[in-house]
């Protein structure tokens, strides 16, 4: 969602914020803008639709300064349009906004009283106006931000420029994080490292309710008690931050083909040498544990409902499974020694976020599994486990959800292994079928050309159907869901048994059904309901081992083969076709493939 980048420095600021949004393109947006001040002046740029659009108005439109903001928008209130766009000015104030001022229409009113008037449709005008108003009552720069911020209500972060003055910008973090970076002489804000690491390595996150006063040379930051706080200077790795395509057509290509690199990564870090499963301090003893509560949206959902056949079938506990938008409201009784997981790639779900915040205080353990360790969900949590997927730039999730996944059923071994449901030979199984992952995907990646043909074909289609029975339901889910969200096609899924029960009525000679198989306990279940699907025409790609393909015979539309892997494995293994799958129809419709329309990749409001 919304990113947001400040700059104090030496040189002109506008190509340096420019480059600075670019980073954050993978967040998602439909229109950006940059503001400067020059010599005290105040000024702005602003355009629709991607960065070269700003981009090229800046070389009709230069912006000079050596100080200034900049964001990208997706947008919540108001349609991408230039008067919508960031940076807002009212007079001397400009101001960029990541999250919602959730009071906004009581703060525009009593503006409007003031005879104060509008131009946009946005929440954030109303800041600006706001600081503006404070600022012709006398206020000087800092105080007019913090009387405005006093005011707000919601999740937001936000940076104010201001005319006259070439060497400050005020920051605020409440609910959205923020990043002041460290230079010489020079001081950047971000809302996160990535956005900066061109042009510092030196890092201070600010706190949940800080706000921030910064100039070229000094960092002064308030909590939001209003004490003067000491928060610490991070180094972080410039590596961690690289956003490259590595010579892939496509971030989210480039992110497939890393998953055995990935997911080797996650192994190394949660298993020792003797096969032991050695979570991060302070640990979580599952003999405490009498239910899972698991809370996640989209993909990390998925994630969380192929864990809960794990933890169910391994471990032997009770599990649930919520959607993180309807848990919140929903309001469960949180009965005791149960453990809840957030799962997120980002860490800065809102809704993910507000329901772990829901349990607080009633959960026996609150434990996260995310991908970026400073991220609030993390900070929020008692255990946060981290996926070690690496930044995930493309809108679809992949290796964040192969690597999640990994965790997960690391995470069910620790607690079998905690609570005995599981022999010392069949612990060691499943962990040796873990280390093997990695080869099995490079094996299964080799199938790529098999996959491009299919999604060819698939590509023109209406509407697509994916089957799944056992752990390859939920993952029929995921391949449904990447595959509607980056090529625009309609896309189902069902377990297989579901079948009968209503969605057999769709089936005809147009639509094809891809059916998820291994060769497992549950197959032939699986072709019985394949061949009902043939009987009707339905055009069935099948993804399933050789003997699995053997075993189904004629008749079926497309066949991908999967190197034979360990049933608990299979769904983490079958994710790689289900995302090449995807990703190949999209690029035979010429979709956009990192950034998908309506999407963005940090889902920051509710
Ligand atoms: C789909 C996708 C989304 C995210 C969801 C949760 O490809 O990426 O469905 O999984 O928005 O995001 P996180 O994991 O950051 O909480």
């Amino acid at each position: 969602m919304c990113g947001i980048v400040g700059v104090l420095g030496n040189h002109e600021v506008a190509p340096i914020l420019v480059e600075a949004l670019k980073r954050l393109e993978y967040r998602g947006y439909d229109s950006a803008g940059i503001a400067t001040v020059n010599h005290g002046t105040l000024d702005r740029r602003r355009a629709v639709g991607k960065l070269v659009n700003l981009s090229d108005l800046l070389v009709h439109e230069p912006l000079a300064g050596k100080a200034g903001i900049g964001h990208t928008r997706w947008a919540t209130h108001g349609a991408p349009s230039v008067a919508n766009a960031h940076p807002h000015q009212a007079g001397p104030v400009a101001v960029v906004h990541n999250g919602i001022i959730e009071n906004f229409r009581e703060l525009r009113a009593e503006l409007a009283e003031a005879g104060i008037a509008f131009v946009t449709e946005t929440d954030t005008e109303t800041v600006a106006l706001m600081a503006q108003m404070y600022m012709d009552r006398g206020a000087d720069p800092v105080s007019a931000a913090n009387q405005t911020l006093d005011r707000l209500h919601g999740a937001f972060a936000l940076a104010f420029l201001f005319q006259g003055q070439d060497d400050l910008i005020i920051a605020a973090r409440k609910g959205s994080p923020l990043a002041i970076g460290h230079g010489d002489g020079e001081m950047f804000v971000g809302s996160d490292a990535i956005a900066l690491a061109p042009l510092t390595d030196r890092i201070t996150y600010l706190e949940e309710g800080d706000r921030a006063v910064v100039t070229r040379t000094s960092l002064e930051i308030h909590d939001a008690n209003g004490t003067l706080a000491n928060r610490a200077v991070k180094t972080i790795q410039i590596d961690a931050t690289r956003v490259d395509k590595g010579g892939h057509k496509h971030f989210m290509a480039k992110e497939i083909a890393e998953q055995p690199t990935v997911i080797g990564n996650a192994l190394a870090n949660y298993l020792t040498a003797e096969g032991h499963i050695a979570l991060p301090d302070p640990g979580v003893d599952f003999n405490d544990i009498d239910r899972l509560t698991l809370v996640a949206c989209g993909t990390a959902y998925y994630a969380c409902l192929t864990a809960k056949y794990w933890f169910e079938q391994i471990a032997r506990i009770p599990v649930e499974v919520d959607v993180a938008s309807e848990f919140r409201y929903r309001e469960p009784p949180i009965p005791d020694r149960t453990l809840a997981l957030f799962v997120s790639q980002s860490g800065e779900t809102a809704d993910t976020l507000a329901a772990l915040r829901y349990c607080e205080g009633k959960a026996a353990r609150i434990l996260s599994v995310v991908n970026v360790p400073e991220s609030s969900i993390a900070r929020e949590s008692d255990l946060a486990l981290p996926i070690h997927a690496g930044i995930e730039v493309g809108v679809a999730s992949t290796k964040a959800f192969t690597c999640q996944l990994t965790v997960l059923l690391m995470l069910a071994l620790k607690a079998a292994s905690d609570r005995g449901t599981l022999s010392a030979d069949a612990l060691a199984d499943h962990v040796s079928a873990l280390r093997g992952l990695p080869a099995l995907m490079s094996v299964a990646l080799e199938q790529n050309g098999a996959m491009q043909n299919t999604a060819r074909r698939l590509s023109e289609a209406r509407d697509v159907l994916f089957l799944g029975r056992g752990l390859m339901y939920p993952l029929a889910l995921e391949g449904a869901l990447k595959l509607k969200e980056i090529s625009y096609i309609h896309a189902e899924a069902y377990a297989s048994g579901e079948l009968k029960h209503g969605p057999i009525a769709l089936i005809d000679k147009h639509v094809p059904v891809v059916v998820m198989a291994p060769r497992d306990v549950l197959f032939e279940k699986t072709v019985s309901n394949m061949q009902e699907v043939m009987a009707r025409k339905g055009k069935v790609v099948l993804i399933s081992d050789s003997e699995g393909l053997k075993e189904a015979g004629e008749g079926v539309w497309a066949s991908i083969e999967m190197p034979q892997v360990h049933n608990a494995v299979a769904p983490i293994l079958y994710a790689l076709p289900a995302q090449l799958l995807a990703y190949h129809t999209a690029v035979a419709k010429g979709t956009d493939v990192d950034q998908p329309r309506n999407l963005a990749k940090s889902v920051t409001v509710e």
